[in-house]
């Protein structure tokens, strides 16, 4: 399985901070944002992986990841969105990388404290369609939203006024090769975009989409408050982990 990872659009939601670069450039506490899809997916095995950018400084992504060996791939590719098409728009400029092989595709933006290992092990069992991983949330209605039926999933509204449940569709996706011509037939939506929600609406008709529910924190980081939010949240994990001289700092504050 190859992995994309999905860093273009304008961070508009973040100017100024995104006046002169590019909104997966910013820092997450210690490391740029781009570095956590990087890392989700070579953690979960994938080692082939591509990155679509877009926007004034697409150039920074290759000088700040050059061939991808610091992080252990054993292939990097970069490719380039012009304008701001979408999310779906976006990958479907991953056709010609995928070769005909499945997916794991992450927006650039989205950080978890755990692993996708076990999703990315059952996708590479399922014999065709697609795999989700959804995350209960307080704030539904920022996200695609999954309806659920029982244990089924029966369809997902993309920020809905009012969300059919509480569990978001987070950022990262499996998809079979069927993805591209499922691309192919999109239009844009009210807000200009191809939009992943319709993929995903399409695979959910053909009844070939499953779902995982991610395990730990998740966070996007597209917003001021988001963006703060997974910094904070990475400092606290890494209290736990990697500094303990912090965690005995943090415990006086
Ligand atoms: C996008 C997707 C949305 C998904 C979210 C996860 O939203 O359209 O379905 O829940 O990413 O981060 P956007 O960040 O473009 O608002």
């Amino acid at each position: 399985m190859k992995g994309v990872v999905l860093a273009g659009g304008t961070g508009s939601r973040l100017y100024p901070l995104t006046k002169i670069t590019n909104k997966h450039l910013l820092p997450i506490y210690d490391k740029p944002m781009i570095y956590y899809p990087i890392e989700t997916l070579v953690a979960a095995g994938i080692r082939d992986i591509l990155i679509v950018t877009g926007g004034r400084n697409a150039g920074d992504f290759l000088r700040l990841l050059a061939n991808g060996k610091g992080f252990g791939l054993a292939h990097l590719d970069f490719t380039y969105q012009e304008g701001e098409g979408g999310i779906a728009e976006a990958l479907g400029l991953a056709e010609h990388f995928a070769d005909g092989k499945k997916l794991c595709v992450i927006l650039g933006d989205n950080i978890i404290e755990g692993t996708i290992a076990e999703a990315a092990e059952a996708f590479r069992q399922q014999e065709r369609g697609a795999k989700i991983l959804l995350k209960e949330v307080a704030d539904a209605g920022r996200f695609g939203v999954a309806e659920m039926q029982g244990s089924r999933i029966v369809g997902i509204e993309e920020k809905p006024l009012q969300p059919k449940s509480n569990k978001a569709v987070t950022g990262i996706y499996f998809y079979d090769a069927t993805v591209f011509d499922k691309i192919r037939t999109l239009v844009p939506s009210r807000r200009g975009e191809m939009e992943i929600t319709d993929v995903n609406n399409a695979y959910i008709g053909e009844g070939t989409m499953t779902f995982h529910e991610l395990e730990g924190w998740w966070t996007d980081a597209g917003t001021f408050d988001s963006l703060l939010r997974a910094g904070t949240l990475v400092a606290k994990s890494r209290r736990g982990v990697e500094k303990p001289e912090m965690a005995r700092a943090g415990a006086a504050d």
